[in-house]
């Protein structure tokens, strides 16, 4: 038996900023942006990651047809918390009434969905649950420097969410991996070191915003992703050309175009939202995932690739049968 996604939702803040409302206050420009990223908007939320996490698993359990008492197991693939504790899941799970649910945030950055969705597939292949919530929801605008346009015209708020259960058909194959010692090419300190033991003069002041190597981390992409999309096909036995939809992290245009180019697939079957969501780490997989599913765009048991990447170092592919 395999895991299989039941159904999805999504959910995309009402407030946004566009291009040129951040050339009102930064020296950038929709053409930069545009061309460097393909980012033309991004939305922004005023409430935070909880709610944006509850109103997409609403629509995943309606698009499912699954009730929340039927759900056994959340997770939440985030690294925007409103809460250290408690967990996202843990705030899901009461506001939605699920109480035979166990509950726990996976921290994978932009790999979060995909994490997430594989630690899924594991308690439900081994019989550990029967059915997922999987979520990845992230309140991001609260971790950008909104000062620096090196960083913050590349992200956005949002929610996508998996409702997932057993069937015949599902879950191939996964392949992820990570790479600790990089990961400070793309790090978000947390709160600073503050206790009786300190000297008042060591106590950090370090803010917790997202810093970043851009072109390290591009270089990265570009070379990972196309090589974990190649082991988890191999390890399911399906040829790139089987594959019909390629559901990529959405980080940047320009990465996406490159994977596509290296992996010999043609663009249409790499479907983007970048240019009116920005990057918004483990959102951006069910995001766009459940964009396709509702425009009846995906046909079950046609082959799909979901494949992320990003901080920690981190990076993942599943190909699944939808
Ligand atoms: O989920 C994973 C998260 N991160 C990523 O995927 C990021 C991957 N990296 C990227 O997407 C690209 O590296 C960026 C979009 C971040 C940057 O594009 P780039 O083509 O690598 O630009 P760059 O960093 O080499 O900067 C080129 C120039 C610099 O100016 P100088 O030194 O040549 O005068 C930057 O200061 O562009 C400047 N610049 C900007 N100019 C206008 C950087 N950001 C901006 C901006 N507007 N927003």
């Amino acid at each position: 038996m395999r895991a299989r996604i039941l159904g999805t939702g999504s959910y995309l803040p009402e407030g946004y900023l566009t291009n040129d409302d951040l050339a009102q206050w930064l020296d950038t420009s929709d053409t930069w942006i545009r061309e460097r990223t393909g980012i033309r908007e991004r939305h922004i939320t005023k409430t935070g990651t909880v709610e944006m996490a509850v109103k997409a698993a609403e629509a995943a359990l309606a698009n499912a047809g699954v009730t929340s008492e039927e759900i056994d197991l959340i997770l939440v693939g985030t690294m925007t918390p409103d809460y250290f504790c408690p967990s996202v899941s843990c705030q899901v799970q009461a506001e939605l009434g699920m109480e035979h649910a166990v509950c726990m945030d996976i921290g994978a950055a932009c790999s979060g969905f995909l994490f997430a969705l594989a630690t899924a597939q594991a308690y439900l292949t081994s019989g550990m649950a029967r059915t997922a919530l999987v979520i990845g929801s992230e309140t991001l605008s609260k971790v950008v420097d909104w000062s620096d346009r090196g960083t913050c015209v590349l992200f956005g708020d949002g929610a996508g969410a998996a409702v997932v259960g057993i069937d015949e058909k599902g879950v191939l194959a996964i392949d992820m991996g990570s790479k600790g010692s990089k990961g400070m090419a793309l790090p978000c300190p947390g709160i600073p070191l503050q206790n009786p033991l300190q000297d008042a003069s060591e106590e950090g002041s370090q803010k917790s915003y997202i810093q970043m190597d851009g072109q390290e981390i591009f270089k990265f992409a570009i070379r990972t992703v196309p090589e974990t999309v190649r082991r988890s096909l191999q390890a399911a036995g399906v040829c790139v050309g089987d594959v019909s939809h390629f559901f990529f992290h959405q980080a940047n245009r320009r990465i996406l175009e490159t994977v596509a180019k290296n992996l010999r697939i043609p663009l249409e079957k790499v479907p983007m939202n970048i240019e009116r969501t920005g990057n918004t780490a483990a959102a951006s997989i069910p995001l766009l995932l459940d964009e396709w599913n509702r425009k009846g765009s995906l046909v079950r048991g046609e082959k799909l690739v979901l494949s992320g990447f990003g901080a920690g170092l981190s990076w993942g592919s599943i190909v699944m049968e939808w």
